[in-house]
């Protein structure tokens, strides 16, 4: 570039960043006045405006900067060093359970700041705080969005108590390849229940207002498409279509928007050629455009700076340039905002009201938290804020509506009131840190009982428990098989408690292969060769692979990771106190090269050609397998008329009758499938569930009304939705309708 360029740029930006240094003495001497951002009578726009012109650039780029304060428990996220505190800083990932030490970093926000603006405290309450409850996988199996609301207000409550304002949870990437490791953190693989369970933890988390006591700011993530990940493999491209966005990732997205989420997380993933982190479209053009989301995105962990490897940026400003432009709040942990975004301004290549409006979003949250008025918490003794005995209640009953019977032989289950020796074996009956699964706050394996004490606390009394280990989750040596083959001896009935470690899923926790290691398949072959019944209890943060185990056992529980009370749960459900309703939300393939294998795919050219050589194409469980101890009848499919026009509404009822011995809870999911459209269908789409108690001997009507517009009509790569007149089916159970949509 020539000299005399040279010059006039630096005249200029040296202009500019006088004029810049000249607003901020405007706003300092503002800063005398009386500030009417104090003043909770205002409207909190006015209070986010009046702040808003007082602020200097750099106080406002350090509110949109997240920092990270206290021990980190998770692998995948060490900092390597800690940040000191500034008091003008946005928000703190706080990994402290202190109440008091959080109230004082937030007195150091509020006095030895200019302004006092208040901290907002973040932190991974993902299924539950101290009160550990199943992961969230599990938790879509109870189909009991309730049940999930009351988990996460238990969380709320707990993580509010420590000083959490704002959680990153829920995840609603919708589980596509169980290699990926996540799958067991969103709520399975259908669109419709992570958009329904999304919105139950989002109300759970929020509660009526976020201004009340024990509620926190719900946070979406990851936004999206990041469980597309190839191969399976974490934080890896994805290749996302305009359909599968729209039809697959959008809709639990927009569902948590509407519902009020307050924010949102973008994922790690580059999304077809845009990382989510700097994508324009999903950001702006959908989330603040078109579904006028009014709170703010934090970036996933260093997911700014990873814009370098993922060969979108040169450098770290070129990063913040990118990401902020696209609409990006929150820098969580990378500093790259902080250093490059008043440069950036200054150059006039951000523009200022940019900056402002990403601020004014970050303020907004802090008023609707009420943190202005109340910015410190309760400072109250461990015992009175964690798992109190209706926590723990809460947390068992959830984990005994998350449990699915996946197999029971010869009704085997529930065991038999005769049975007098018992054995428990396993790596995974003792245990009591891999159960808490992936995310576990600051859960503690000491309050979790095991597999081994839930069943001894129910049987106990009338029956002998012999346990033996019998091997390790993995390695080679098999030294343990001999006592376990003790134990079994001595026993009428086997418990086999085997599993995956908590690293083996969540985050980076893939793996190429979902079948168990070698080890713990030759147990159960092992003790299956004594020709005694075996109950085998799976507890793992995804399906495995069971091709070669399944038929060498009775029953089959997948319990999941299933948090401090797993070991009452399961114990409920052996001794029958608990009928299980589980069913999957997430289909069980056969093998692991199957994948991925979920239930709502497209149908083949020719459906009956182009199959494996080598295994069946069909799962071994279907997504909506589950057992119970009862059996329910069930009628015809009732439609309230076989033709409706689209403005009408379409009732369909069935009546399901309890004809076993159990009490129970069933679930209704129903699904609807459109054979022919202009843009192809997947085989069946879940649109409306629903969960059930009916005693033994009863009958119970459920009902699901049809609204075309919601339910008939699909997406195109646009989001655009188009709703076509033609056949549909409804289906529930087996039981299937066709009805027909006229113009
Ligand atoms: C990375 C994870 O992807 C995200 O889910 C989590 O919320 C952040 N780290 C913060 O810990």
């Amino acid at each position: 570039m020539a000299l005399k360029s040279k010059i006039i740029i630096s005249v200029f930006l040296s202009l500019t960043y006088l004029s810049v240094i000249a607003q901020q003495k405007e706003v300092f001497y503002k800063v005398s006045e009386n500030p009417l951002y104090k003043n909770s009578s205002i409207p909190t726009e006015q209070r986010i405006e009046d702040l808003l012109q007082r602020m200097t650039l750099e106080e406002k780029v350090l509110q949109m900067t997240q920092w990270t304060y206290g021990t980190n428990a998770n692998e995948n996220n060490i900092e390597d060093k800690m940040n000191e505190v500034r008091p003008e800083i946005g928000s703190l990932l706080y990994r402290s359970d202190s109440p008091k030490f959080r109230n004082q970093i937030q007195k150091k926000a509020m006095e030895d700041s200019r302004l006092g603006i208040p901290i907002i405290f973040a932190f991974d309450v993902i299924h539950g705080y101290r009160t550990i409850f199943p992961i969230p996988l599990a938790q879509a199996c109870t189909w009991d969005t309730e049940l999930v609301k009351r988990s996460c207000a238990v969380a709320a409550k707990e993580s509010h108590s420590a000083g959490i304002d704002w959680t990153f949870s829920p995840m609603l990437d919708v589980a596509r390849d169980l290699r990926w490791g996540r799958v067991a953190e969103a709520y399975g693989e259908d669109p419709y229940a992570n958009s329904v369970f999304g919105v139950a933890a989002v109300q759970g988390y929020q509660g009526n207002s976020l201004a009340d006591k024990y509620t926190i700011a719900a946070c979406l993530k990851h936004y999206i498409g990041y469980s597309l990940s190839e191969g399976g493999r974490d934080y890896q491209y994805t290749d996302v279509s305009g359909q599968t966005l729209w039809e697959t990732f959008m809709p639990p997205f927009e569902a948590g928007i509407k519902a009020g989420a307050a924010t949102v997380m973008s994922g790690f993933n580059d999304i077809t050629g845009t990382p989510a982190t700097a994508n324009y479209y999903t950001l702006t053009d959908v989330l603040k455009n078109q579904w006028k989301h009014d709170g703010f995105v934090v970036s996933d962990w260093e997911s700014i700076e990873n814009l370098i490897p993922q060969g979108v940026a040169k450098d770290r400003k070129e990063a913040a340039y990118k990401c902020v432009m696209a609409g990006l709040e929150m820098d969580m942990k990378s500093d790259v905002y902080l250093e490059n975004l008043p440069l950036l301004v200054s150059e006039g290549k951000v523009p200022i009201e940019t900056i402002d409006e990403a601020v004014r979003r970050i303020l907004r949250l802090k008023f609707k938290l009420g943190l202005f008025d109340n910015p410190y918490v309760e400072e109250l003794p461990d015992n009175e804020r964690y798992l109190q005995p209706e926590f723990l209640e809460l947390a068992e009953n959830v984990a005994a509506e998350t449990m699915v019977l996946l197999k029971n032989e010869n009704s085997i289950l529930p065991l038999n009131r005769m049975v007098k020796n018992i054995a428990v074996i396993g790596p995974m009956a003792n245990d009591s840190l891999h159960i808490m699964g992936s995310w576990e706050g600051i859960g503690k394996s000491d309050d979790a009982e095991t597999l081994l004490e839930g069943i001894q606390k129910e049987f106990g009394n009338k029956a002998n428990i012999n346990y033996a280990k019998g091997c390790d989750f993995d390695g080679l040596d098999s030294l343990g098989f001999a006592k376990a083959r003790i134990a079994a001896e001595k026993s009428e009935i086997i418990i086999l408690c085997i599993g995956e470690k908590r690293q083996w899923s969540g985050e980076s926790g893939s793996r190429s292969n979902i079948s168990l290691p070698a080890i713990q398949e030759e147990l159960v072959a092992e003790l299956s060769n004594l020709n005694k019944p075996i109950v085998l209890v799976i507890s793992s943060g995804r399906p495995n692979e069971l091709s070669r185990i399944h038929s060498k056992v009775d029953a089959i529980i997948e319990i999941w990771q299933p948090g401090l009370r797993g070991g009452s749960a399961l114990a409920g459900i052996l001794s029958g106190r608990t009928n299980p309703s589980a069913k999957l939300a997430i289909t069980f393939p056969l093998t692991s090269g199957q994948q991925p294998m979920y239930y709502n795919r497209r149908q083949s050219s020719r459906p009956i050609y182009g199959q494996y050589r080598d295994v069946s194409k069909d799962p071994l469980y279907d997504f909506g397998h589950g057992l119970s101890f009862t059996e329910y009848k069930y009628g015809e499919i009732q439609l309230s008329d076989t033709i409706i026009d689209k403005s009408q509404t379409l009732i369909a009822e069935i009546e399901i009758e309890n004809t076993g011995k159990f009490d129970g809870k069933e679930t209704m999911l129903w699904f609807i499938s459109d054979p022919v459209a202009n843009i192809s269908r997947p085989i069946k789409e879940l649109k409306y569930f629903e969960k059930k108690s009916i005693k033994a001997g009863e009958k119970m009507v459920y009902s699901f009304e049809i609204v075309p517009e919601r339910d008939l009509s699909y997406p195109d790569n646009t989001g655009k939705r188009h709703l076509e007149a033609g056949d549909f089916y409804l289906q529930v159970g087996n039981k299937k309708v066709k009805f027909e949509l006229v113009d």
